[in-house]
């Protein structure tokens, strides 16, 4: 089976096989059926915007394709919302903001499906989803039963949960409920935005969901033109002292106060500095607008484009003594 159009890389590699399924009694059918899955690799895939395959898949692709958004339980405060895993992100985004519902407007137009959003906790613009996270609902194919996670037990962290740890490749998400807010407060404290609303009127769910999908249109490349899978970095989170040497001999570096007294570095700021910004090697590039976001103009191969992120790596190591996590699951 072909993954070609399974992945935002747009990377034509194949998977030995493909499992598709829109219920999970569906699922629980399959893994019962004869053959013992149990020996085969494993990965989960959504829409693919956030992997990067260097070979093809000699194992099992399941891809959750869980319909519906519902209402479940409302108090004066919140509402909450159950979406399928194989909802479009952004889709859900607007239906939220079309019902008047904070909490996720700052999310707007990231790629990929609700059951990915967990995964990685996704976050832009000083939101992160696991602030609304209720629930998150699938099948433990260790136990091979239906299991759900608090909150509090998805252990949510940057860029971070327990499904991409202690749970990965072995629990599929199905469903995730959302706490959303009926009175939200916005959160426009981050870089141009609060500008950016201004200029549409007032702050409202529709004018900073407008504003966040023209900042993001304006520096990512959209998938349907250009392959690409988002931030292939993390930003580093480093200690005080290395942010203080940072400082002295870079002084316009841009650093955030992170977590228990740690610094977050800008990546894109790191890479850009290295001098990769628009570079190319063959068909995998550094995009010319965000230095974070690495690129296919058509036909590189995924190792090609891994061995762009290692010379990226290793320049930004050089330069700076900073290690750069990728954010991409590399397969
Ligand atoms: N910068 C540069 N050169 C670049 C890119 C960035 O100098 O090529 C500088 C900017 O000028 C700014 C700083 O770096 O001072 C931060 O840039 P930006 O606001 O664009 O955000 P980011 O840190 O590069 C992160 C997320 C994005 C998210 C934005 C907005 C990560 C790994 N990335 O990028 O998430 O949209 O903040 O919140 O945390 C993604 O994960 O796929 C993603 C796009």
């Amino acid at each position: 089976h072909s993954l070609k159009a399974h992945n935002t890389f747009g990377i034509d590699a194949k998977a030995k096989y493909y499992f598709e399924f829109t219920e999970l009694e569906d699922l629980e059918v399959f893994l019962n059926s004869n053959k013992s899955w149990k020996d085969e690799k494993l990965i989960v895939l959504g829409e693919g915007s956030n992997i990067l395959f260097l070979n093809d898949f000699d194992g099992l692709v399941i891809h959750p394709n869980v319909p519906g958004m519902n209402s479940v339980y409302e108090d004066r405060q919140h509402e909450w919302i159950e979406v399928g895993a194989g909802e479009v992100w952004d889709e859900f985004v607007e239906f939220a903001a079309n019902q008047g519902l904070g909490g996720i407007e700052n999310l707007s137009l990231i790629p990929g499906k609700v059951g990915a959003a967990p995964v990685q906790n996704i976050g832009a613009y000083g939101q992160e989803v696991c602030r609304v996270v209720e629930k998150v609902k699938g099948f433990d194919l260790k136990k091979g039963c239906a299991a759900e996670f608090t909150a509090d037990e998805c252990q949510f962290e940057y860029r971070n949960s327990i499904f991409k740890n202690y749970l990965k490749n072995r629990f599929i998400i199905t469903s995730v409920i959302f706490r959303l807010e009926k009175f939200p407060e916005f959160d426009l404290g981050y870089g141009h935005l609060q500008e950016k609303v201004k200029a549409k009127g007032e702050a409202n769910l529709q004018n900073i969901r407008e504003a966040v999908i023209e900042i993001r249109s304006s520096k990512l490349p959209d998938v349907k033109e250009l392959g690409n899978a988002g931030s292939f970095f993390k930003n580093p989170v480093v200690d005080k002292k290395l942010a203080d040497q940072l400082l002295v001999t870079s002084p316009d570096i841009p650093v955030y106060p992170g977590e228990e007294g740690k610094y977050k570095l800008a990546a894109g700021w790191l890479i850009e500095q290295a001098g990769w910004k628009g570079k190319r090697i063959g068909d995998a590039g550094v995009h010319e607008k965000q230095a974070l976001v690495l690129v296919n103009y058509g036909e590189a191969s995924g190792k090609e484009i891994y061995a762009l992120s290692e010379a990226v790596c290793n320049s930004v190591e050089e330069k700076f003594g900073v290690t750069l996590e990728r954010e991409v699951n590399c397969i």
